[in-house]
Formats: structure tokens, C-alpha cells, sequence
């Protein structure tokens, strides 16, 4: 039998290892994020940090995951089957925050942190005692750091209203170490929505029409994945968000419509061909 051809160009099989939580609904998340890196040409692997009992009206319930199961899941993907690049999402407490801290100082790939701190419909995802190990430990770690608006408020203390606001929030948190912030900006208001990416030395702007719809469950960790997928597969930092961004936009735009809430993006919509 022949083999598909599925997909335009081939990409190298990057290695992502995923370091987040799992929702049972499959718009973010683990769920979220093995199906972003798929989509795009990885290879997924997981370490799962809780697992939450969710669907596209909230979350219901979460089950933390033990700090050194967390750590032992990514220490037998790396030993054994290795990344080329790291993503990190929903980490629940300080104990969790430190665990993975620790993991990450012995690895050498580029880790993309999407500092995960409250879900789309509101529940809280991190402890707020965990924010400032976040930004200590986790910020210097990131070779990309994709915190939402209220994420950058929290790591920084500074309000966020405006593209000048979130240039300002994206150079402290480059101050504090990350070496290039992708900041969202799906949380501010207004017609348009622009995602800046700053590193010390660029500033690259990824500026759409906002898409009115509801569903938008798991943009932000489908993001990231994305991210980290370009990156495991040796496309430079600009190009990977670049992709990134544009398989996000066309995810939301195809977006199927479940649930009665929030609803899950289309991530598979590379595999279905023009829309
Ligand atoms: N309505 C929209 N139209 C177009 N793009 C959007 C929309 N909402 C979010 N995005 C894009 O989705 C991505 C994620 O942004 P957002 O600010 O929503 O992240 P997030 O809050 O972390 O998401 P999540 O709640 O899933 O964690 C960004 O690229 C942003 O520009
Ligand atoms: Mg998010």
C-alpha cells in the first residue's frame, strides 16, 4: 500500500516533550498539545502534571499529579527517547514549579514556558504562592516565554492596555531573563489582535482581525506547542512563531463548533487540505 502523502513540505521529525496538564474535554492542554505537534510533523511525548476534569464550560476538578512523577515521566522520555525541544504548560503549585525548574537546569534544548495561570473560563490553574517562582526559576529557562495578558501582569506588576504596554511587559520580562517573549494579545480588547515577539536584538509583530466567535479553548497552549514543534524541528525562532501564529489563526477560524461553551480549535485541519 502507498503512504499518504499528508502535509505540503516535510518537515524533520522533531522530538517535542511536553511538561502540562491534561484536559479531558481535548481543546487544551496535553490533548491540545499532542495534536498540534502532530499535526505540524513532530513527535510528541508527555510528562502530565494533573490531570483536569473539564469540558468546553469549565473546569470541574483537578487531580495534581505527584511532584517526582512528574519529574520521573520527563527523566524516562529524555533518557531514552530524547527531545529537540521542550514545551512547558500547566504547572499547579510551587512543588510542581520547583520539580520542573530543577529538570530543566540539566537539559540543554530550547524550552518554550507558556506560564499557564488561569483557564479560559476562569478557574485557576496555579497557585498564586507559585507566580514568583515562575518568574525566578522558570522565566530564565524560557528560549521563549507566551504569557497572555494577565499572565504578564502577574510575572511583571504592570497593567496591560495597549501594544506600548505589552512592549513594556515583554523588555521586563526579558530583563528577567527569558531570551525572547512572545506576548499574546488575545485578552485585550478592540477589532484586531496582535501577538508581539520580542527578543533583545527584533521585534516582530503578528497583527489578524480578531475572529468573533467563542471558540477559543486552548488557543494559548496550541500556541506554544506550535512554538516548540518549529523549533525541535531547527527552524529558526521567527519562522517557528511565524508558523506558530498562522496555524493558530487558521485552527480558530476552522474551528468545528463543540461543546456549549468555550469550544476546541480545528488542530487538525492540516490533514483535511484547503478549507
Ligand atoms: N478571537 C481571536 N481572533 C484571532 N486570534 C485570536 C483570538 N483569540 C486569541 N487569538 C490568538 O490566539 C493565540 C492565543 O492568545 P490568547 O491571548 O488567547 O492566549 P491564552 O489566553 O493563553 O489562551 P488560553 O486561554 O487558551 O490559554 C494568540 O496567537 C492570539 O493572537
Ligand atoms: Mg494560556
Amino acid at each position: 500500500m502507498r503512504k499518504a502523502a499528508i502535509g505540503k513540505a516535510m518537515q524533520p521529525l522533531g522530538r517535542v516533550l511536553i511538561i502540562a496538564g491534561s484536559d479531558s474535554g481535548g481543546g487544551a492542554g496535553i490533548q491540545a498539545d499532542i495534536k498540534t505537534v502532530t499535526a505540524l510533523g513532530g513527535y510528541a511525548a508527555t510528562a502530565i502534571t494533573a490531570v483536569t476534569v473539564q469540558n468546553t464550560l469549565g473546569v470541574s476538578a483537578v487531580h495534581p499529579i505527584p511532584p517526582q512523577i512528574i519529574t520521573a515521566q520527563a527523566r524516562a522520555v529524555l533518557d531514552d527517547i530524547g527531545a529537540d525541544a521542550i514545551k512547558t504548560g500547566m504547572l499547579g503549585d510551587l512543588a510542581a514549579v520547583r520539580a520542573v525548574a530543577e529538570l530543566l537546569a540539566g537539559v540543554a534544548v530550547p524550552v518554550v514556558i507558556d506560564p499557564v495561570m488561569v483557564a479560559k473560563g476562569g478557574a485557576a490553574l496555579m497557585e498564586s504562592s507559585a507566580v514568583a517562582a515562575v518568574r525566578e526559576l522558570l522565566v530564565p529557562r524560557a528560549a521563549l516565554l507566551t504569557p497572555n495578558v494577565p499572565e504578564a501582569e502577574a510575572l511583571t506588576g504592570l497593567a496591560i492596555a495597549s501594544l506600548d504596554d505589552q512592549r513594556r511587559a515583554a523588555e521586563v520580562l526579558l530583563a528577567a531573563g527569558a531570551a525572547a517573549v512572545l506576548m499574546k494579545g488575545g485578552h485585550l480588547a478592540g477589532d484586531r489582535v496582535t501577538d508581539l515577539l520580542i527578543t533583545p536584538a527584533s521585534e516582530t509583530a503578528f497583527e489578524a482581525e480578531r475572529i468573533v466567535t467563542r471558540h477559543t479553548h486552548g488557543t494559548g497552549c496550541t500556541l506554544a506547542s506550535a512554538c516548540a514543534t518549529g523549533l525541535a524541528q531547527g527552524l529558526p525562532l521567527t519562522e517557528a512563531v511565524a508558523r506558530a501564529w498562522a496555524y493558530v489563526q487558521e485552527a480558530i477560524a476552522r474551528a468545528p463548533g463543540f461543546g456549549a461553551g468555550q469550544g476546541p480549535l480545528d488542530h487538525g485541519w492540516p490533514l483535511r487540505g484547503p478549507a
